[in-house]
């Protein structure tokens, strides 16, 4: 049998597009480990600072994924785009009941709008073995039905894009990645009680008992990323989550 060089990044430029923390970072560590060449973008220069030092070197640039100009600007200075990363993005978790829709809306701006401005503006710089993941998550399939209802829509038309994207911009490959609880800062807002009874009560109700590390789900990006023939596909990391 053929061996096939599957998973390696050697010497590729990947552009990871909220890499100064949680999933971004972890497919950072993920993709330098294999060889790759990683931009990190992120809204906060302190943040990306460190990042980079964590992983011991990147190129960072600021921008905010829901701005059209800010991302322009950032592939305007890039010569070359192997690999497209885009896991900006917070939580704004609302009942329609108590939220200003417009609000609610702002995840749309960034889930949707803000990977249409990051692939519009970086497929000049890619080569056809060129590839993108998107973030989509487990309110596409399991919504708690805690305020997430936009978030869910959201994300299922991520893998919508995502799928409808892979045909169009054939051969660059699309794909997206799909985690359920993961430990990262995008939590600290519920406070550290909050914060922890989440985590406590969902790990209970997991099939494997626990929650998701980033590295876990770094790993999966940087499969996506190096595996030639995986495309329009949904990679869900959530320890059996939509099982239960
Ligand atoms: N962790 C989970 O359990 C989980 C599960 C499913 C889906 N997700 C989704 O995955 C995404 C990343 O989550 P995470 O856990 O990695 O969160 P995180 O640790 O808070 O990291 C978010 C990253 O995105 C950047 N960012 C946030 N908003 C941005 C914007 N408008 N423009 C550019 N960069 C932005 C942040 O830096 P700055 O704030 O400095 O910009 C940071 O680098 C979120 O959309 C989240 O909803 C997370």
């Amino acid at each position: 049998m053929d061996t096939v060089m599957q998973g390696t990044l050697e010497g590729a430029q990947v552009v990871i597009v909220g890499g100064s923390s949680g999933l971004g970072l972890a497919a950072a560590a993920a993709a330098k480990a294999r060889g790759a060449e990683v931009t990190l973008v992120g809204r906060t220069p302190a943040k990306l600072d460190v990042a980079a030092t964590r992983i011991g070197g990147a190129r960072t640039a600021v921008a905010d994924i829901a701005d059209r100009n800010s991302v322009e600007a950032v592939f305007g200075n890039l010569a070359r785009v192997d690999h497209l990363v885009i896991t900006a993005g917070g939580l704004q978790l609302g009942r329609l009941a108590e939220s200003d829709p417009d609000w609610l809306l702002e995840e749309v701006q960034q889930r949707i709008a803000g990977p249409l401005y990051a692939i519009k503006a970086a497929l000049p710089l890619m080569p056809p073995t060129g590839s993108i993941v998107l973030t989509g998550g487990q309110f596409s399939d399991r919504p708690p039905g805690n305020g997430e209802s936009v978030i869910a829509a959201a994300v299922r038309g991520v893998e919508a894009l995502a799928r409808s994207l892979a045909l169009e911009l054939r051969p660059i490959r699309v794909n997206v990645i799909a985690p359920g609880l993961i430990d990262t800062p995008l939590f600290d807002v519920f406070g550290p009680e909050g914060r922890a009874s989440v985590f406590r009560e969902t790990a209970q109700k997991l099939p494997v008992g626990r929650t998701g590390r980033p590295e876990e789900v770094g790993e999966g990006i940087a499969f996506l990323l190096g595996n030639g023939y995986m495309n329009g596909e949904v990679l869900h990391i959530d320890g059996g989550g939509r099982l239960v």
